[in-house]
């Protein structure tokens, strides 16, 4: 595995602090300022001439910008709670801290300032460098991993180097991604079938078809709220994932995706995209199947591990139809 330092442009990051009791660095991006201590992170910026701050425990926040920075900025709004956040606009980003929060964009203390892609992510990249602590793995479940909380205390470059693995052509097929089936079977999945299927190929077709079995693939997924890009057709992406406690994010959709519930269950909030409102709260239980629409932002809750399809739809020019309201936001007329 690569490492992290090699991994980002340390020069687009700038540290502003290394604090003598905790060992841990600030860095500041654009006139955002990153600090931790022991239990929480701290987001400072200035609106109106005068700083305001916002605390997040330090592990909600470090399992939040692992997902933004391991899923590339991902699609649309990534809300690392009701207060800050990212928005992708594919090749640069917004930060904003209140934007997309009623109450504090309407008091006018929220701000955004935009970054080219490979500041924020180096920033981002560097930020989990520091602040994750040895034994600590922001893609794990709670019960999987040890404390993110201390003084610093080493690191964890293998956890956070783990990146999202797309296929490349049909899995199973010659120069395709390995399908990672030297890893256990989770502990809530001993009763998934291992069973891979039987492929009778048609003389001549031989090394061009195959087929595996999914459920086992994702039964040893050693990450949750993770999803790996499994098959790709055309634009039809099919991100299969397992989940587990809550979804690190609040993602704010520019386009509909689907999910797909192939085990236990998953409770669904959805608040308006723009403020944050409640609207919904959806219990999918296996066999269902729902779209979120373009116009909100959603949280998933998994009691127990839960094995999870999710379908992206790729294409390019979605979320300039979906914003000018050349599309509705939602993909079926009842
Ligand atoms: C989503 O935002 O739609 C999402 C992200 C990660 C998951 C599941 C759903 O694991
Ligand atoms: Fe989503």
């Amino acid at each position: 595995m690569n490492s992290l330092n090699k991994n980002f442009a340390s020069e687009l990051v700038e540290v502003f602090d290394e604090n003598a009791l905790t060992g841990y660095k600030g860095f500041k991006l654009g006139n955002f300022l990153f600090s931790r201590d022991e239990y929480f992170a701290k987001i400072t910026w200035t609106a109106k001439g005068q700083e305001h701050s916002h605390l997040m425990s330090v592990d909600a926040f470090l399992r939040a910008i692992m997902r933004d920075v391991a899923w590339g900025f991902f699609y649309g709004w990534v809300n690392f709670d009701h207060v800050i956040g990212t928005q992708n606009h594919y090749g640069s980003v917004d930060m904003y801290a209140g934007t997309f929060n009623g109450v504090l964009s309407a008091a006018g203390v929220d701000y955004v300032e935009n970054f080219e892609t490979p500041k924020i992510m180096a920033t981002f990249k560097a930020i989990l460098h520091d602040w994750v602590n040895e034994g600590f793995d922001p893609f794990a479940a709670p019960e999987e991993t040890g404390s993110a909380f201390g003084r610093k205390n080493g690191s964890n470059v293998d956890a956070i180097d783990r990146y999202r693995i797309s296929t490349k052509r049909m899995p199973g097929l010659n120069g395709d991604s390995p399908l990672r089936d030297d890893l256990p079977v989770n502990r809530h999945f001993h009763d998934v079938p291992q069973d891979e299927p039987l492929v009778h190929c048609e003389r001549g077709f031989e090394g061009e078809l195959s087929a595996f079995n999914v459920f086992k693939y994702m039964s040893r997924s050693d990450v949750t709220w993770n999803p790996s890009v499994t098959s790709v057709c055309k634009e039809s992406l099919f991100c299969p994932t397992t989940e587990e406690y809550i979804l690190p994010i609040i993602h704010g959709n520019d386009r509909v995706e689907w999910f797909l519930q192939f085990s236990d269950e998953i409770t669904w909030d959805i608040s308006d995209k723009n403020d944050g409102s409640p609207l919904a709260r959806i219990i999918m239980k296996p066999g269902d199947i729902c779209a979120m629409p373009a116009n909100i932002r959603h949280q998933g809750y998994s009691t127990k591990r839960s094995l999870l399809l999710v379908w992206e739809n790729a294409t390019p020019d979605l979320p300039e139809k979906y914003a000018s309201g050349e599309l509705p936001p939602y993909p079926v007329n009842f």
